[in-house]
């Protein structure tokens, strides 16, 4: 089957409108395909807009964003603007809970899952599976002043960029199918993003104090069921895959796989970072990040577990894999959960390395081979936003390094 699907596509060539729908006769639904090497160099890097003083996207997650207090409103405000100003295609949705905490002094503090999807155009709800990028908001209330830069406002960040960066290819690829008169019913994946709430504990991490957010909207969408007939029954089989990003954005990342069940997408990210690498797409040194590549499925061990927002998921069977920067020798990054952890000590190189590998992940998971852009938009396009239209795309790498 998938010989055929290759052969058939080096036949189609640029003719794809022609062949589209017989690709997707032989290969509906779920089909990860690789993206070439020419689309990759065409992935936009995040530029301006995630410097960490002025950045218009990265730098106003950078600041205290406790639950129940004015930074985490002002926080969730800009997450919503970002989508509605930026991808006014997507839906956006609040999930609210209040819980007492053991600081709380017997009041509710208000906790609000973001979550923001986009479907094929007229689908049923029910019948799509969506990759959903997940990463929490909020932030941890000590030390006093801390920032959560890798914690995981660097997080939310990168998948910021990488939804916006598919996003018009993912335009082009369903306006391409119903020019077609295709039956998008059979496109069964949208994308979908979550940022949680309520991580962090409030006093010492404990099965009740933490995970707030996620505990509460795992909990509402195992209740939800999805109209008969639906192909999918809940919203939570509807996670094709649950991509956890969390404590990234420091330098040199050992970034281990937890799940024999999605160790083949673990692979497929480890691949990319290595073709990412070769093509000198990627600026941070260290390499491999993706530690366990090289093992098969059967050696890899599910450590019972590093505490975080999958588990509440997990537990109902939803497909997860982990992004997060864990080490035998040394445990979490060095700056993890002390003041250190502020939008100085991000090493920039590397956050946006992630920005730009999660954008060729979800690329090549909705299979846009044929709807991204070619290679030089993107950087003509962050060029004439710095207003340096003389510059050669050479010497900016320079400044940056
Ligand atoms: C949930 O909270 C958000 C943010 O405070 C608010 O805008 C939204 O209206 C609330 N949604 C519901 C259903 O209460
Ligand atoms: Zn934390």
């Amino acid at each position: 089957m998938l010989t055929a699907r290759f052969e058939l596509r080096a036949l189609c060539g640029h003719l794809f409108y022609l062949c589209l729908g017989l690709l997707l006769l032989l290969h509906p639904g779920e089909a990860y395909q690789k993206i070439s090497d020419e689309k990759l160099k065409g992935l936009p890097r995040p530029g301006e807009d995630f410097d960490i003083h002025t950045g218009s996207l990265l730098s106003p997650i950078l600041q205290t964003r406790v639950p129940g207090t004015p930074g985490h409103t002002a926080v969730l405000e800009h997450l919503t603007n970002f989508f509605r100003t930026s991808l006014p295609k997507w839906e956006i949705e609040f999930q609210n809970s209040t819980s007492k905490t053991p600081i709380s002094h017997g009041k509710e503090v208000p906790f609000v899952n973001f979550i923001a999807y986009r479907d094929p155009p007229g689908v049923p709800k029910g019948d799509v599976g969506r990759l959903t990028l997940v990463a929490h908001y909020d932030s941890k209330i000590d030390p006093k002043g801390f920032i959560g830069a890798i914690d995981s406002a660097a997080p939310c960040a990168m998948i910021m960029h990488a939804v916006r960066s598919i996003d018009s290819a993912l335009e082009r690829k369903w306006a391409a199918m119903q020019e077609q008169g295709m039956d998008l019913s059979d496109e069964h994946q949208g994308v979908q993003v979550l940022f949680l709430d309520g991580e962090e504990a409030f006093l010492e991490w404990t099965a009740t104090d933490s995970l707030y957010g996620a505990r509460s909207l795992a909990e509402h969408w195992d209740k939800q069921v999805n109209p008969a007939m639906s192909t999918f029954k809940s919203p939570l089989s509807a996670i094709s895959l649950f991509v956890l990003l969390d404590l990234l954005g420091a330098k040199k990342p050992t970034i281990q796989s937890y799940y024999p069940t999605t160790h083949w997408a673990y692979q497929n990210l480890g691949t990319l970072e290595k073709r990412l690498r070769s093509l000198d797409l990627m600026k941070s040194k260290k390499t491999p990040w993706f530690v366990d590549a090289d093992k098969n499925a059967h050696q890899v061990v599910s450590l019972g577990g590093i505490q975080d927002d999958h588990l509440p998921f997990l537990a109902r069977g939803v497909e997860i894999l982990h992004l997060i920067d864990y080490a035998h020798f040394r445990g979490f990054p060095e700056v993890w959960h002390t003041a250190l952890d502020d939008a100085e000590h991000l090493d920039m190189d590397t956050v946006k390395d992630w920005s730009v590998l999660m954008t060729a992940f979800a690329a090549e998971w909705m299979d846009l081979e044929d709807f991204l852009e070619h290679s030089e938009a993107p950087r003509q396009v962050e060029k004439i936003e710095r207003g340096e239209d003389t510059q050669t795309v050479d010497e900016e790498r320079r400044t940056e390094l």
